[in-house]
């Protein structure tokens, strides 16, 4: 991406910068801050839709000031950024910081945030809108939230106050309705923004455009034309320095639950009224509702990475990863099989497929349609590929539409061609601008349109908590062990076997 040119001329429409407000960060000293979002906020600056009075208060255990976090800050953006020094100086000074501890009582560390912000704010000149991101392992959301209100940070009459929460929000559905009851102990709902950052990717928005901005594909988009739906979330990716947090967490509670539920929703959704908070979250409430049970040990397959290849390099197996323990039964891939128990859907199976450790980075939902009723021409129909509608998530953002053609010559020979359209060709975009950035102006925005709903949550968990509660299980076993770099277990490959059906290919040809 161009290092100086205006939201305009990278192919981005316009947008109205927010009110101005500090964002306050928990946890500004992780892994999650300086990856996404402080780097989000730089991308807002350059499209010039932060306000001018605007500016991030850090607060976290680490020892720094506001210089220290301002340096640390600063490599952050380099690495993860178009780095530009001249929007640096406007963006680097507005950054502040404060060590504090997340259980400190009201009256201690919250107090002297609160002094913090009156001092940001005066120095600033920002008013009191303010917005509270939790950033932190999810242990303290609760306990953050608390204190918000002990030190009177939650409301202010003068202004907006606004809490974000980052996934995994609760670790199974009795945690989640619990934490959902304490934060409304504090927050009214329309002050909670529950994110997940897969709800501002671009392509992810653009499948809802696709199907309700176009009148063509609706009235096929059913259980009359559409033979299955394929939805992947693969990484090339091992955990890195997280396994602290993997191995609390795992493949369901990190990926499934939350951003694979939400591409099932965001396909399966009904037309909404509006495109607005209420019409369209009850529109993803009503798809998770018609979700039929999963039998675990029938429709899902849990896997390991072992040791393997990835990218010409050799990489360990997850038991051989710093911090994991020997014997981890923590499955790094899931696959599962999900219907949904409504007039679109019945009878067409969602594949659900994500993991850690897999041949290439690829995102996508791909739609497969029903063979031809009646196909004329005298061809072997069983080597014919069905059509295929395929939205590419990530990489090579785009969407593509498979279909038969006539070979050129004298017989009649068909062959499957591709119809596409690329974010890079068509708006010039190499690099689309990050989920955060869009969700954060929201939040900065008060729009909770691409926000979690409390029942959306407590309801994903509720489809997903027999398969964890199974494979925590001693007696669940080991998952399936697959290879680095390979296309997952192969108790995957068999369960759409089972169906007659195959998964498509993960391993991407070089770019
Ligand atoms: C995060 C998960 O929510 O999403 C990570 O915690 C995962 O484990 C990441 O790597 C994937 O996001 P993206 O945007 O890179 O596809």
């Amino acid at each position: 991406m161009s290092h100086s040119l205006t939201a305009d001329a990278q192919g981005l429409h316009g947008g109205t910068p927010p009110e101005p407000c500090v964002v306050v960060i928990f946890g500004a000293s992780g892994d999650l801050a300086g990856r996404e979002l402080i780097p989000a906020l730089f991308e807002l600056e350059r499209y010039g839709l932060l306000p001018e009075q605007f500016a991030v208060v850090g607060f976290s255990n680490a020892d720094w000031d506001d210089d220290g976090f301002r340096d640390e800050m600063r490599e952050k953006v380099k690495r993860h950024c178009a780095f530009d020094e001249a929007l640096w100086r406007s963006f680097g000074p507005r950054l502040y910081y404060l060590q504090g501890d997340f259980r400190s009582p009201p009256d201690q560390d919250y107090a002297r945030l609160s002094r913090k912000l009156v001092d940001v704010r005066t120095e600033n000149r920002i008013g009191h809108n303010a917005l509270f991101h939790l950033a932190t392992p999810p242990s303290f959301f609760g306990v953050i939230t608390a204190r918000l209100a002990g030190a009177e940070l939650a409301r202010s009459d003068d202004g907006w106050r606004r809490i974000v929460i980052e996934k995994p929000f609760g670790v199974d559905e009795r945690s989640s309705r619990e934490l959902n009851a304490e934060i409304a102990r504090v927050f009214d709902e329309d002050q909670v923004y529950r994110i997940d950052h897969f709800l501002g990717k671009e392509t992810v928005q653009n499948m809802l455009v696709f199907r309700f901005a176009n009148p063509s594909f609706e009235p096929i988009w059913n259980r009359n034309y559409i033979d299955h739906v394929q939805v992947t979330v693969a990484e090339d990716i091992g955990i890195g320095t997280r396994a602290r947090f993997y191995e609390a967490t795992g493949v369901v509670r990190d990926m499934l639950q939350n951003h694979l539920l939400q591409l099932v929703s965001m396909t399966a959704i009904e037309p909404p009224g509006r495109f607005e908070g209420t019409s369209l979250r009850n529109e993803t409430a009503k798809v998770l509702e018609a979700i039929c049970a999963v039998d675990v040990d029938a429709d899902c397959v849990s896997g390991q990475y072992g040791a393997g290849r990835i990218g010409g390099s050799r990489v360990p197996a997850y038991r051989s990863e710093d911090g994991v323990a020997d014997g981890s039964i923590t499955p790094t891939y899931a696959a599962v099989r999900l219907t949904i128990d409504n007039w679109r859907w019945a009878g067409v199976p969602f594949y659900l497929r994500t993991g850690k450790r897999l041949a290439s980075r690829l995102t996508e939902v791909a739609i497969q349609f029903k063979p031809t009723p009646h196909l004329m021409f005298p061809v072997d129909h069983s080597s014919l590929a069905s059509n295929t509608l395929v939205f590419r998530l990530q990489p090579r953002e785009g969407i593509v539409q498979r279909f038969l053609a006539k070979q050129p010559g004298p017989g009649l020979e068909m062959r499957s061609v591709d119809m596409s359209f690329g974010y890079a060709t068509t708006f010039g975009m190499t690099e689309l601008p990050p989920a955060y950035a869009w969700l954060l102006l929201d939040a900065m925005q008060g729009d909770q349109t691409l926000f979690a709903r409390a029942d959306w949550i407590d309801r994903a968990w509720q489809i997903v908590d027999p398969i964890v509660s199974r494979w925590e299980e001693d007696a669940g076993g080991d998952p399936s062990f697959y290879p680095a770099g390979s296309e997952g277990p192969e108790a995957a490959a068999a369960l759409l076997a089972r169906d007659g059906r195959t998964w498509r290919t993960i391993a991407q040809a070089e770019e």
